[in-house]
């Protein structure tokens, strides 16, 4: 990854590491272990991609990126708390999160299902009730419909049902030929990740386009290199699923063990960076046509290549 990219993804993560606890820190009337449940997960770690993306789709319109940082936390508590449920045993239940135990491993299920739900609920809060400036305010309203529908039944919920519904799907229990097989499962893995992981990566994006009062057809294009970029993000995590060293992944479970219907499951690992391939120049496409600014429509680019080459 180039030094300008990865200064940036280092200074945007920062500020939202910063800032999240500082924000949930000044609700009123929590029950503390509520709180502490909460900052746990938040603070565990991350790569901090979605609220990055947010601050840079703000920058590339003229924005500075401090303006928008409670919008770019409610997004991180959005993330943290689809992973807090991702994880529990009921999901994928996974024991190790981000290099540490799980939320429902150190404080229980039920205080794990509430801290998540917690993190679902107040990124309105933090979104709508806090200080910006005016050219920001006027916007709000559209950029809290945004993250209703990308994390609703629309958006991000109905990918996680369709994953679990198809955890043994390429058992093939209705016995399909192998080409009704594949048809069938690639129809359904592009439900999948559409909505499970891309609906949060257009999040990030509209929203920072939609704060910074960017046209219409900018607006469009960002929302389709959020879509990409977010198809990349959830392949090449699939990718990593079998070539990574877990324990720098800092998760345990496992796709195949676990059943799952995934790109490297379904076409192997070959098929699966030939799919990587065509999302990151779609990526790079869409971006190539925004009318911003030229050095944050690179540092845009190579967040999409960094999406595609990680490691973590
Ligand atoms: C993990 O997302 C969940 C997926 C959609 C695969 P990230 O890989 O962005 O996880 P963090 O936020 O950096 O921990
Ligand atoms: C999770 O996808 C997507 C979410 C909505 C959290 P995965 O189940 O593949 O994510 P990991 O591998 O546990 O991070
Ligand atoms: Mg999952
Ligand atoms: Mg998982
Ligand atoms: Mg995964």
């Amino acid at each position: 990854m180039n030094n300008i990219v990865s200064a940036y993804l280092k200074d945007h993560a920062a500020m939202v590491t910063k800032a999240g606890p500082e924000l949930i820190k000044k609700f009123t009337g929590c029950h503390p272990r509520l709180i502490e449940a909460m900052l746990y997960s938040y603070t565990a770690g991350g790569k901090r991609l979605r609220p990055s993306m947010m601050y840079a789709s703000y920058e590339v319109f003229g924005g500075k990126a401090e303006d928008i940082t409670p919008a770019a936390v409610a997004l991180e508590m959005l993330q943290t708390y689809s992973l807090i449920h991702d994880d529990l045993p009921c999901m994928d239940n996974d024991d190790l999160r981000r290099g540490k135990p799980t939320s429902h491993k150190v404080f229980g299920e039920a205080n794990a299902l509430l801290a998540g739900d917690a993190l679902a609920i107040d990124p309105f809060t933090v979104l709508l009730n806090s200080e910006y400036p005016e050219k920001v305010k006027v916007h709000l309203c559209r950029a809290a419909g945004i993250l209703a529908r990308r994390a609703g039944a629309q958006g991000m919920i109905s990918g996680q049902f369709l994953d679990k519904e198809s955890e043994g799907f390429l058992l093939n229990p209705q016995n399909m030929s192998i080409d009704d097989l594949r048809k069938e499962g690639l129809r359904r893995l592009e439900y999948i990740q559409l909505h499970k992981t891309a609906d949060l990566f257009m999040m990030a994006t509209e929203i920072g386009t939609v704060l910074a009062g960017a046209p219409e057809e900018d607006f469009r294009l960002m929302s389709e290199y959020g879509l990409e970029t977010g198809l990349c993000l959830q392949i090449s995590d699939d990718i990593l699923d079998v070539t990574a060293d877990r324990k720098k992944l800092g998760k345990s479970s496992n796709d195949a063990e676990m059943g799952k219907l995934t790109y490297v499951t379904l076409f192997g690992l070959d098929g699966a960076r030939e799919h990587l391939d065509k999302h990151y120049k779609a990526a790079l496409a869409a971006i190539a046509k925004v009318k911003g600014d030229a050095k944050l429509k690179e540092i845009l680019s190579g967040i999409a290549e960094y999406i595609c080459v990680r490691d973590l």
